[in-house]
């Protein structure tokens, strides 16, 4: 049979081995092929049994997620799923690899699984915004237990397959030859009396108080989200509902999420990161160079960070400073980094040491000559990185790639301080480096693409989303933070108060706002970097004179009384701000809730517009997974880029109208690209995507 499915029949056993890469997602072509393969088993008379196996990386990835959102296709897979469970021969899954959402629901629909070593067992719907859609809050709770089978829909974690035969998910773990098992125990099913189908497991369900105390442990997370409300709501369903009707009531909740705006961000962030992971423009066969040494310069914040990087990846670096002090002072503090995790239980002794074996210090650059990559971590000063850089020139070994962290910095300076510009680029981790995903991987005038490709690839080894962007002044995640910066102070101004504004933002789903994060960062380090470059901020300019530095002086934005970590509104701000803003000729008034969030939402997303036009990132998808992996965007807000898109860019338009109109500045009407998919009916995602 030509399509997804081939099915072969040898001694009465029929084997139904799926081809459709990359991942074997259920498209509806699918879909029909297993729904073909369980008809000719039931209407063969010569077969006794079916198998299911598939070829490639996974077995099946789950629902084809591109599908969502658009008119269903036949046949559905709960369909296909009850054609299963109904089948009167019995139903082999021989699971090699991943069996996620549809997926484990397929194989669930089936009499045995057998998992490979390699397989993996998921509900990870979850992580989408939904809930298992095609029997999988009724199926696995019968094979598992309800309560471990809630766990697994809310976790969204696959369980590994040793894991899923502990839980009772899979019946065997099969060490070789699968396919071989699978037909073996098909054959063997087919002589005896047909197993009963999961679906009239009930006694499986387990005890419902077990269930119903795991459901109560949920209860905050399922206030806010309602996809976590919807999984207790249909795995309570199994003990209370008869099976048929609960999985009609599960499919119903499954369609009303797939169209909550929630699910279709979370979509957006999928498809967005998977985007992300290819780089644009780059010529057929480029190939990344290797990396078995890395070397990075300054054991300050950053670089001991990185270097923690790499060696978290199991690549040898060297750490190299100036002076044996500063040298040794990184060091400790890197150490203590380690020491803390151990302490806190997320890393052995042993991991520690290992990973501490694979860091050297080392003062002077010339030890930086056997590196195949070197990133620069110094302090934020063009000379300073220019001089570097020259003498990279010099002792780096022929092919290495010189990579600079810098924040803001101008990346085709530092290049033309070598005569070797190719392999120069920028990497652009986030502070704490060990910790934050995102990598800005910046490709400077004259980087060469296989100089690109092996940071890019580098950058996925130490587990971080790298995001190709252009080289300008604070590349795609600080340029438009600036952006909101600028504005939260100049709300202050205009009349809220820092509360208020902290709240627009945490009330939006971050974790914190700027003014209590500016006082966790500290006040003076902005104050200091504005009074070099001859910038204002003049609330937080007057706050830093008078020595509220934030947190750590005991007052900032808010007062920390006693050491207090979470900051008090102080009585005196709104007296505070209102001379300043009197001393700066601005008129204070109410702000709505709404129009501080706007404020500081949508100049941000008009600078990513300028960012997409002058082709500093590629995919408006690239700004979004900037700003979920460098600043903790909410997830289900799936990025800047969509939230304007899913605002509507007519009204992001008219808002930033309005908002150069009440405040004078010019900088916030509509950049041209938005203005014109604004006028065209438009959205961000219906940009052309780069080659
Ligand atoms: N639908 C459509 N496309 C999918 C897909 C899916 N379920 N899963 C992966 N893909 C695509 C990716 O977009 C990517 O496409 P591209 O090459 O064009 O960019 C390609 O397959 C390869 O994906 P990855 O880069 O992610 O490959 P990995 O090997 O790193 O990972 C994986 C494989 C672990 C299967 C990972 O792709 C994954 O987690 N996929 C999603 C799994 C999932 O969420 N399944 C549940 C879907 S919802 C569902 O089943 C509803 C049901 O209950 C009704
Ligand atoms: P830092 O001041 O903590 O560390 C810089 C270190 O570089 C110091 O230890 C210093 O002794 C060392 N150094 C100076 N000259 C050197 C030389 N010639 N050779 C070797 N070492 C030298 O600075 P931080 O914060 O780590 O920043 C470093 C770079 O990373 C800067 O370019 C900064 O813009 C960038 N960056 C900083 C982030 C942050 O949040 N701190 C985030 C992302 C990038």
């Amino acid at each position: 049979m030509a399509g997804p499915v081939r099915f072969e029949v040898e001694d009465g056993i029929a084997v139904a081995t799926i081809a459709n890469p990359p991942v074997n997602a259920l498209s509806a072509a699918l879909r029909g092929a297993l729904l073909d393969a369980v008809r000719r088993t039931e209407a063969d008379p010569a077969i006794r049994a079916l198998v299911i196996a598939a070829e490639g990386r996974t077995f099946i990835a789950g629902a084809d997620i591109s599908e969502f959102g658009k008119p269903p296709l036949p046949p559905p897979l709960p369909e296909v799923c009850a054609a299963l469970d109904a089948c009167p021969k019995p139903i082999v899954a021989a699971i090699h690899g991943a069996a996620l959402g549809g997926g484990l629901e397929i194989a669930m629909a089936c009499s045995a699984r057998l998992v490979g070593p390699g397989a993996k067992l998921g509900l990870p719907e979850v992580k989408l915004g939904l809930l298992p859609g095609s029997g999988g809050t009724q199926r696995a709770p019968r094979l598992m237990g309800a309560a471990a089978a809630l766990k697994l829909m809310v976790d969204g974690e696959p369980l590994g397959a040793k894991a899923a035969v502990a839980a009772g998910l899979a019946d065997a773990l099969v060490e070789d030859d699968l396919p071989a098992a699978a037909k073996a125990q098909a054959a063997t099913l087919a002589v005896g009396p047909l197993p009963e189908p999961v679906s009239r497991r009930d006694a499986g369900l387990g005890p419902r108080e077990a269930f119903e105390k795991a459901a109560a442990a949920l209860a905050k997370r399922a206030e806010t989200e309602p996809n976590i409300a919807a999984c207790i709501a249909a795995v309570r369903d199994a003990y209370e509902t008869p099976f048929a009707q609960a999985v009609a009531k599960e499919r119903e909740a499954f369609w009303a999420l797939i169209k909550d705006p929630r699910s279709q961000a979370l979509r957006h962030v999928f498809f967005a990161e998977r985007e992300a992971a290819k780089i644009p423009n780059m010529p057929e066969g480029t190939k990344p160079r290797a990396v078995g040494r890395a070397a990075v310069l300054g054991a300050g914040t950053m670089g001991g960070g990185i270097a923690m990087c790499f060696a978290n990846a199991g690549i040898p670096v060297r750490v190299i400073e100036t002076d044996q002090a500063a040298l040794d002072r990184g060091m400790a503090r890197l150490r203590g980094t380690y020491d803390a995790s151990v302490k806190r239980g997320s890393l052995t002794e042993a991991a520690r040491d290992a990973r501490m074996a694979l860091i050297e210090g080392a003062v002077g650059l010339d030890a930086a000559s056997d590196a195949d990559m070197i990133v620069e971590a110094v302090f934020e000063e063009m000379g300073l990185k220019k001089e570097i850089f020259g003498t990279l020139d010099r002792v780096a070994k022929p092919g290495a790639v010189l990579a600079s962290n810098t924040s803001y910095l101008d990346i085709d300076e530092m290049a033309a301080a070598t005569s070797r510009p190719g392999d120069v680029l920028g990497m652009h981790f986030f502070s704490p480096a060990n910790v934050m995903k995102l990598l800005e991987v910046v490709r400077a005038r004259h980087t060469s693409p296989d100089a690109l490709a092996t940071a890019v690839e580098v950058g996925r080894k130490l587990a971080k989303v790298p995001v190709v962007v252009g080289v300008c002044y604070g590349f795609v995640g600080n340029r438009m933070l600036a952006r909101r910066t600028a504005q939260a102070e100049r709300l202050l101004l205009e009349g809220a108060l820092p509360e208020q504004v902290d709240a627009a933002l945490t009330g939006f789903g971050f974790r914190m706002g700027p003014f209590a994060m500016s006082d966790l960062a500290g006040i003076d380090v902005g104050w200091r970097a504005r009074k070099a470059s001859g910038r204002r901020a003049p609330v937080a300019d007057a706050l830093a004179a008078a020595g509220r530095y934030g947190q750590k002086t005991g007052s900032g934005f808010y007062l920390y009384p006693e050491g207090a970590r979470a900051g008090v509104p102080d009585p005196e701000m709104p007296a505070l701000i209102a001379r300043i803003a009197e001393a700066e000729g601005v008129q204070r008034r109410e702000i709505a809730a709404e129009e501080i969030l706007d404020r500081l939402v949508l100049p941000m997303v008009n600078e990513g517009a300028r960012i997409l036009e002058e082709g500093v990132a590629a995919r408006a998808g690239d700004i979004d997974v900037v700003w979920l992996h460098g600043y903790n965007w909410p997830a289900w807000r799936g990025g800047p880029m969509h939230h304007a898109d899913a605002l509507g860019l007519a009204h992001v338009a008219a808002r930033l109208d309005e908002f150069a109109r009440i405040t004078g500045d010019d900088s916030l009407k509509p950049a041209p690209l938005l203005a014109r998919l604004a006028a065209e009916g438009r959205g961000f995602a219906s940009l052309k995507q780069p080659g």
